[in-house]
């Protein structure tokens, strides 16, 4: 099968489409023939070998990508939560060998039925970014109907999930973007829109039940900053993993007992199914930005490490 492979750490030139042997799903694995497969910023910070905190995880050579959509041709042993034939979404193996390849295997607990509005491209740019933004939200975060929550980065992959199931929760929504993304925010159903690059988020907010950074930016300065708009007792979660919180964060944390927490994606089929159910009710929109075939695998990695896509990148990789 072909599959796109680094055998080296590098820029995008080090990814080549290879043959290699189809995988073979362990008991509580399924087999996985892969129709599209979404784009992360993850693929391309693993490919430049950059994200210490996974470093230690991978192993060369490998297949990248962690977002699939495709149907299950083979099941394991002990799966009885899918079988051939299934319509799947969800995220395969990470950090193992990945989705960008004509078939792959994961967990069977790492795939759900995929939403069936969508086709298979639009599933594909859904489970990582989305399963990251659930499990922040509603895996640390608690939220509950009528909170107020914050959500920096709204207006990318993991910030438009959150933004849209924390209002389809009925919680108070507040997104932060940049000035050219504030009328798209608004449209994914934030109640309001900050944009980072002329306002301070804290002149303008106090007493919020939630925060979620899921911004690319990695300062614990910023954090410190967030903790002071939470009500005592809120909570404060974070999607970047690799930076642990530092003794000035805890301390004004705990100044105000505020809880906090680092949320790695959970990739659940429970939530995979909740997610879909919220898709095919209309209630969450998916936006794909573009459909790139796998040759130009490069140039999506390229598009999506400049942390500014509006929608989802998918490669396309059976019609
Ligand atoms: N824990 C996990 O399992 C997990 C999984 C996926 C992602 N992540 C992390 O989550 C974060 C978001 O990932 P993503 O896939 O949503 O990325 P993305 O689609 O590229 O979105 C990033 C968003 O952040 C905003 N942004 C960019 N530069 C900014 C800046 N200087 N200040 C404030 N906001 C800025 C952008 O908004 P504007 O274009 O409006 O500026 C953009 O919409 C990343 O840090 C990623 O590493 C974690």
């Amino acid at each position: 099968m072909k599959a796109v492979r680094i055998n080296k750490y590098g820029g995008p030139e080090v990814m080549k489409i290879e043959d290699v042997e189809r995988p073979v799903p362990a008991p509580d694995e399924v087999l996985v023939e892969v129709y599209a497969s979404g784009v992360n910023p993850v693929d391309a910070a693993i490919r430049q070998g950059e994200n210490e905190s996974l470093r230690s995880f991978l192993k060369l050579p490998m297949t990248l990508g962690w977002d699939a959509a495709g149907i299950v041709t083979q099941t394991g042993s002990e799966v009885t939560s899918l079988k051939t034939g299934d319509q799947v979404y969800g995220v395969p193996n990470f950090p193992g060998d990945g989705s960008y390849a004509e078939y792959c295997v994961g967990k069977a607990s790492q795939f759900a039925i995929k939403p069936q509005s969508l086709d298979f491209r639009q599933a594909a740019g859904v489970p990582l970014a989305a399963l990251t933004a659930w499990t922040g939200i509603f895996g640390h975060g608690d939220l509950k109907p009528g909170e107020r929550i914050l959500i920096q980065g709204a207006s990318g992959g993991v910030g438009s999930f959150a933004v849209q199931f924390a209002k389809a929760k009925g919680a108070y929504v507040i997104g932060m973007a940049s000035t050219n993304n504030i009328g798209y925010v608004k449209e994914l159903g934030a109640d309001e829109v900050i944009d980072y690059k002329t306002q301070q988020f804290t002149e303008l907010l106090h007493d919020l039940d939630v925060v979620l950074e899921a911004s690319p930016i990695r300062d614990n300065s910023e954090r410190v900053k967030a903790v002071s708009i939470l009500k005592e007792g809120g909570t404060f979660v974070s999607v970047n993993t690799d930076l642990p919180f530092n003794d000035e964060m805890m301390e004004a944390a705990e100044l105000r007992k505020i809880k906090v927490a680092l949320a790695a994606n959970e990739p659940r089929q429970e939530w995979l199914t909740q997610i879909a159910e919220l898709i095919d009710a209309g209630k969450v929109q998916v936006l794909i930005d573009q459909v790139f075939p796998l040759e130009e695998v490069a140039e999506a990695q390229r598009q999506i490490a400049t942390w500014h896509v509006r929608g989802r990148l998918v490669l396309n990789i059976k019609e």
